[in-house]
Order: structure tokens, then sequence, then C-alpha cells
């Protein structure tokens, strides 16, 4: 299986959300293709209820761990599974970077997305200050090891990890391009860290930057079984382009 993860971050408002999901409904996944995509929040159970027909599977940005309580601002993993949602983004850099997730935070959506029966995209990867000082390594194995030491999957759990380079997701579409080789490097890497707390062969996807130009030498990659776009993502035009590169 192959999987296209859309994050559309908070680049579209509600109606252009809504008219972006109405256009997917023409697009065919193949067979051997899973498209996931994460729209803004608030435009999740409409978009949900657009696409629950067709194999465009609609995903959470971000959950809160806690299933209820006094949490204000607060959208639980189970609230997205009680939607119909059935995978959640977790530790995105920019959730970790700009809204200061920490490493303990993302455990706690890992576990609240299981214990909700929704799969977990952990993301993980380094800054550029990290990558420049020799750290990249580190605070890979570091977010790996909060996030999976003792982590308890049933046999049916889906849980996916994402490798994607703080410095090589796009700002509006324009980000430093992380060479598909350097890219590999870091994937061996984790699945190598993944097997010491693991037997699962966990699917590593990659993010940042892809678009239609650049996807394939991704997937190229032996370790890759997908991809997480982001700006790319946000045009009907491009991510059926990417849903047809795919197979072909
Ligand atoms: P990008 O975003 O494709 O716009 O670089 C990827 C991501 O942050 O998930």
């Amino acid at each position: 299986m192959k999987y296209i993860f859309g994050n559309w971050k908070a680049y579209l408002d509600y109606d252009q959300s809504n008219i972006l999901a109405h256009q997917l409904l023409d697009i065919q996944i193949p067979e051997g293709v899973a498209v996931v995509v994460f729209p803004t929040t608030l435009a999740v159970p409409e978009i949900e209820k657009t696409l629950q027909d067709t194999e465009v599977h609609v995903g959470a940005q971000n959950v809160h761990w806690a299933p209820s309580g006094a949490y204000t601002g607060a959208s639980a993993a189970a609230l997205f599974a009680q939607i119909g949602c059935a995978y959640a983004l977790v530790g995105h850099s920019e959730r970790r970077h700009i809204f200061g997730e920490t490493d303990d935070a993302v455990r706690k959506k890992v576990e609240a997305c299981i214990e909700s029966n929704i799969a977990p995209i952990v993301c993980v990867g380094e800054t550029k200050d990290e990558r420049i000082s020799g750290k990249a390594e580190y605070r890979v194995k570091k977010q790996l090891m909060k996030a999976f030491d003792g982590l308890e999957l049933a046999d049916d759990q889906q849980i996916f990890v994402a490798y994607e380079p703080v410095w090589a997701i796009s700002k509006g579409g324009v980000g430093e391009v992380c060479l598909p080789e350097d890219a590999g490097e870091m994937l061996s890497l984790i699945k190598a860290e993944l097997a010491k707390y693991s037997d699962r062969d966990i699917p590593l996807i990659y993010g940042g930057s892809v678009k239609p130009e650049n996807m394939a030498s991704y997937l190229a990659l032996d370790l890759v079984s997908g991809v997480l776009p982001g700006h790319a993502s946000t045009s009907a035009q491009s991510l059926s382009k990417m849903v047809n590169l795919i197979v072909s």
C-alpha cells in the first residue's frame, strides 16, 4: 500500500476547504493507494460527510489527548473518532515549534489515538540548526524513543512515522529541498530505531516540500511507503496529479 497524506494546514478557509473536498469527489483512487486529507479542524465534520462514500479519507491535523474534561479549546482524539476520522497527524513540526508541543504531549496524543482507534502519523524531524550542528540523529532518535518506548500496539492498530526535516517544510509552497538520499539515510536510522521498540513493520512516510515534480524521487526509496505533502495537497489539480503518479 502507498499513502498520500495531504496536510492542508491553515492554507484554506472554510469555504475553500469544502470546495476542494467537492472537487475530490471526482478523483479516482487506484487500488493499492490510500489518500487521506487533513483539513482545517472546523471543516473536518462537513468534509468527512462529503467524502464518506469515497475512497478519500479525512483525518485530524491535531488532537487533544484527554477524551473529555476541563480543557478549553481542546478537540479530543475521541471526538474525531466519533465523527468518523481514522487518521491523525501527531507531533507535526509546526505543532512542536510554533505551539510548543513537547515529546511528552506527543506521546499522550499517540496513546489517545490508539485508544480511539485512530491511526496516528507520528511526525519526527530535526531543525536546520540541529542538522548543521550534527544533532539531527540525536533529535530524531529522542522523538522516536519518547513516542514508542513501551507503547502497546494491537496487531490491527495502524501507525505511521513521517520523517519531515523541519528545514525542508515549505512556507506557502517554497521550501528547501531535502535530497532523497539524505532522506533515505535518516529513514534507515528511523527503521533501525523503531526495531528497538516494536517488531511491527511500521510504514515510513516522507514529508517536506513534496510536490508532483519530485514525489517519485522520494517514493523510489525502498523504505518509503508514502508522502505527506502540505502546500501541494491544497489544490485538486496537484493532489490528483500525485495520486495518478503514484501508480505509474
Ligand atoms: P510542505 O508541508 O509540503 O508544504 O512542505 C509538509 C508538511 O509540513 O507536512
